[in-house]
């Protein structure tokens, strides 16, 4: 469907879903006089939310607002690792699960929180020890198992900044990503397990590591032998010895002021290069703390299945800071959803008793393909809430989740945010809000959401335009890594004082808010963000490349595909083997996530007379949509030829 059919289903969604009495009245939410007082003194809000956490000492004043630079919970001293573990050993929580992971290849491991408590503060003791100050950056390029959230929790301890690499990046990305955050330390594993292969993080790590500010490389052992490494004299030195040698003793928690840095998570945007997200210690926890209380409705008997990476902003936010921070347990898995088979989700859902289900449209749309066999061979009928991230939900998406998985009885939680925000932002709260396939409903209590138009004036219900937030709030990224200009820039050049993320949005006559995607060039593929100039640069990197324009089209399964349209260099022949080589050039570069799905060799992109690539036209050449204005263009029959290859490639 293009994005006009797309919108046009959208507008015409009517049917709504209230929350059932049951639910109703046992949620932790149950009157909506909370979004108003919420809205009349936000700061009253979030300075009752922040008492959720446990402070070494309280703040004194609870905002500072000089745009585009917030400071939340000022005067206030803390600890994230030990409000996500030490405090809950202290109460009835201590042998309760706090996480259930399962590996891909069946194994499995339950950490209670105090189990989890002494595996953190080994972690911390071992970090210092290897002369991890606080404030250092550490690298951390793991696949999902259990060293990974311990490995994040010990920086924090010691109030060292985490910056964690999506174990799908490849060498060069790591590389890139541990030079911007000039990071000395870097734990990564031998090798991690997705369907049954191997992926070779080690090796990758060599490679990443050379010529950069790295000086020691920690490797967790997840593989074994079959993983063959070796390992580097002198730089390298193994988890598990570490661990062993570290005393299991608390390990003391550092104070962080409320405003130093928890951690830092790269993201794409409009140019080539990454920019690495900053997050504060007491505003980032006190949203992710919140919102596992309002969106997700957690309770001390909840079992939370999250599906996302923790190399991604949802893994860090409702893998582990979130559920842990409120003394929730958590279900982590390692692997894909179809191995050994299709119903590995729901195998493990029903292993463990999930109360809550939390993933992304995409997934769910391949568990639409692949048919509701495969959720009914289980019983699911510990599940009470299900939650979807990541891009919009289309109705019919929606409605499969309700019927398969919800079994009609689940409320639906879809939740807009972004890496930047730290935490959801517009998202119903279940026991209050009437739901609306494909619709986010509206802005949690205590976010102030508008939609404009270029002006900034707010515009009418049924128009479409820019989403903004108006006012900070305490999970807000704090400023982009070393480019506090970028920032600026990208969030709060366009409106004044106005945060600007960057997706379209409308409203519709109840008040409900639709979003549209993105307006930038950054595409969204499975839920994950790919900025269209980081795939270009790697394309021309390649010696056989002159340009190359990248456009997101529509995809059934992922929402959204890459299609690279790329001019060859003089005297170089178009083949398949180099349509297969580039495609693998992206993949070295970045990852496999961006590779592109086509890509459709071209004498010329078709550009305006002042030589911009004119985008737009490729996008309508994408989508097979009747080509718009083309009389800008400096040789209106390069759209001809395009158009006739890109038919000849269906
Ligand atoms: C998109 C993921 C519609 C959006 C948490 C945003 C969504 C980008 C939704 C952030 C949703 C995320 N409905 N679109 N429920 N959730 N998006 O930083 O375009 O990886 O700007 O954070 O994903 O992606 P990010």
């Amino acid at each position: 469907m293009s994005p006009k059919e797309q919108l046009d289903t959208l507008l015409h969604e009517s049917r709504t879903f209230s929350p059932a009495e049951s639910f109703r009245q046992q949620a932790n939410f149950q009157d909506e006089g909370i979004y108003e007082s919420a809205l009349q003194d936000p700061e009253a809000f979030w300075s009752t939310q922040a008492q959720e956490l446990t402070w070494f000492k309280d703040f004194e004043s609870v905002c500072n607002w000089e745009p585009p630079h917030a400071q939340w919970f000022i005067g206030g001293k803390l600890n994230a690792a030990y409000n996500c573990v030490d405090r809950h050993t202290l109460t009835h929580r201590k042998n309760k699960a706090a996480i259930i992971w399962e590996g891909e290849p069946g194994d499995s491991r339950v950490l209670t929180y105090d189990m989890l408590r002494r595996e953190v503060d080994k972690a911390a003791y071992a970090l210092r020890e290897l002369g991890v100050q606080k404030g250092d950056r550490v690298t951390i390029y793991l696949p999902m198992v259990p060293e990974l959230p311990i490995s994040m929790l010990a920086c924090a301890k010691i109030g060292a900044i985490h910056s964690v690499v999506f174990g799908g990046f490849s060498a060069q990305a790591l590389r890139d990503r541990i030079i911007d955050a000039d990071s000395k330390l870097l734990i990564t594993a031998d090798a991690g397990w997705r369907r049954g292969k191997i992926v070779p993080l080690k090796a990758n790590a060599d490679e990443a590591v050379v010529d950069t500010p790295i000086e020691k490389v920690v490797v967790v052992e997840r593989v074994g032998a079959e993983a063959g490494i070796a390992l580097h004299e002198g730089r390298d030195v193994r988890w598990q010895d570490l661990m062993a040698s570290a005393p299991t003793s608390p390990y003391p928690a550092e104070p962080m002021d409320s405003e130093d840095y928890l951690f830092l998570l790269y993201t794409s945007g409009t140019t080539g290069k990454p920019k690495g997200i900053v997050h504060s210690t007491a505003g980032y926890l006190t949203g992710v703390n919140t919102s596992m209380r309002t969106v997700f409705d957690l309770k001390d008997n909840d079992v939370f299945f999250c599906t996302a990476d923790i190399g991604w902003i949802t893994g860090h936010t409702y893998l582990v800071y979130g559920p842990l921070s409120a003394g929730g347990t958590v279900v982590m898995y390692e692997g894909s959803p179809d191995f050994p088979d299709r119903d590995r989700y729901w195998e493990i859902a029903e292993k463990y008793g999930a109360t809550i289900l939390y993933t992304a449209p995409t997934s769910i749309r391949m568990f639409m393909k692949w048919g509701s066999q495969y959720v009914e061979k289980h019983d699911l009928s510990s599940l009470r809430l299900l939650g979807t991230v990541g891009e919009p939900i289309n109705p019919e998406a929606w409605m499969w989740y309700h019927k398969y998985v919800g079994q009609e009885r689940c409320p639906i939680v879809d939740t807009w945010w972004q890496t930047e925000t730290g935490c959801a932002m517009i998202a119903p709260l279940p026991g209050l809000i009437t739901t609306k396939p494909g619709s986010a409903t509206r802005p949690v209590p205590g976010i102030a959401v508008d939609i404009v138009d270029e002006d900034g004036n707010s515009v009418p219900p049924g128009h479409g335009g820019y989403l903004v937030i108006t006012k900070p709030w305490p999970s807000m990224l704090r400023t982009v890594w070393g480019d506090d200009e970028r920032f600026r820039k990208t969030y709060f050049g366009k409106f004044e004082g106005i945060y600007l993320p960057g997706d379209g949005a409308h409203l519709d006559e109840d008040g409900y808010i639709w979003i549209l995607g993105r307006i930038d060039d950054v595409i969204n593929v499975s839920g994950h963000r790919i900025g269209t100039a980081e795939v270009e640069s790697a394309l021309v990197a390649h010696p056989a490349v002159a340009e190359a324009a990248v456009i997101g089209r529509s995809h059934e399964v992922k929402g959204q595909a890459i299609t690279a349209f790329v001019t060859l260099r003089e005297g170089v022949a178009s083949s398949d083997d180099l349509v297969t080589e580039l495609k693998q050039y992206v993949v070295e570069r970045i990852g496999a996530m961006a590779r592109p799905e086509e890509i459709l060799f071209t004498a010329e992109l078709p550009k305006t007379r002042s030589g911009k690539i004119m985008r737009r036209l490729l996008r309508d050449i994408g989508e097979g949509r009747v080509i718009g204005d083309t009389t800008t263009l400096a040789d209106p029959s390069v759209v001809e030829a395009l158009k006739a290859q890109y038919k000849d490639q269906d």
